[in-house]
């Protein structure tokens, strides 16, 4: 059994995948209103795959016979000035994520949780894997800068992505 400040701790990891799905999804629809719909796929592939790390964590919960509390999602921002600034959120949220996983397996590390600890070395890789594409992203961006063709090859590149298993297609 889990105890009840590593079910909370849990919860709240739950709620922030949440809210980063959430984030995603504003980020998806801001892009396909701007015409940007290979972006708008990316993100929405994210924003399940978030949303696929919430439940992994709920589902690990649940197998210890803890409880999921599901708590109110905050208001993902709305209003961005590009698709740059936008996968420069991506990674910022991300590095953000990266630092909850952390300080969630030191928790789990002191309070002896080690099935816990098991579960979230997944997290751990997937964080990895997470910032280093966000972070390549960022850079083609940066390297397109305002040249209009190669920013649409680049939405193009990005409609390629393809659902994880685990997750939806889109
Ligand atoms: Fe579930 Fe992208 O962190």
């Amino acid at each position: 059994m889990l105890s009840q400040v590593m079910q909370d701790a849990i919860n709240e990891q739950i709620n922030n995948e949440l809210l980063a799905s959430y984030t995603y999804l504003s980020m998806a629809v801001w892009c396909e209103h701007e015409q940007f719909v290979g972006c708008s796929h990316w993100m929405r592939l994210q924003s399940e795959e978030e949303r696929v790390h919430a439940m992994r964590l709920a589902d690990f919960l649940l197998a210890r016979n803890g409880r999921v509390v599901l708590q109110a999602i905050g208001q993902p921002e709305a209003d961005f000035e590009s698709v740059v600034q936008i996968f420069e959120k991506a990674l910022a949220q991300e590095q953000v994520v990266t630092k909850q996983i952390d300080g969630l397996y030191e928790l789990a590390f002191n309070e002896k949780a080690f099935a816990a600890l098991v579960e979230l070395e997944w997290f751990i890789t997937e964080q990895v894997e997470e910032e280093k594409t966000a972070r390549e992203i960022v850079h083609k961006f940066h390297m397109v800068k305002d040249d209009s063709a190669a920013l649409l090859d680049l939405d193009r590149e990005l409609s390629g992505r393809v659902a994880e298993s685990g997750s939806e297609a889109n």
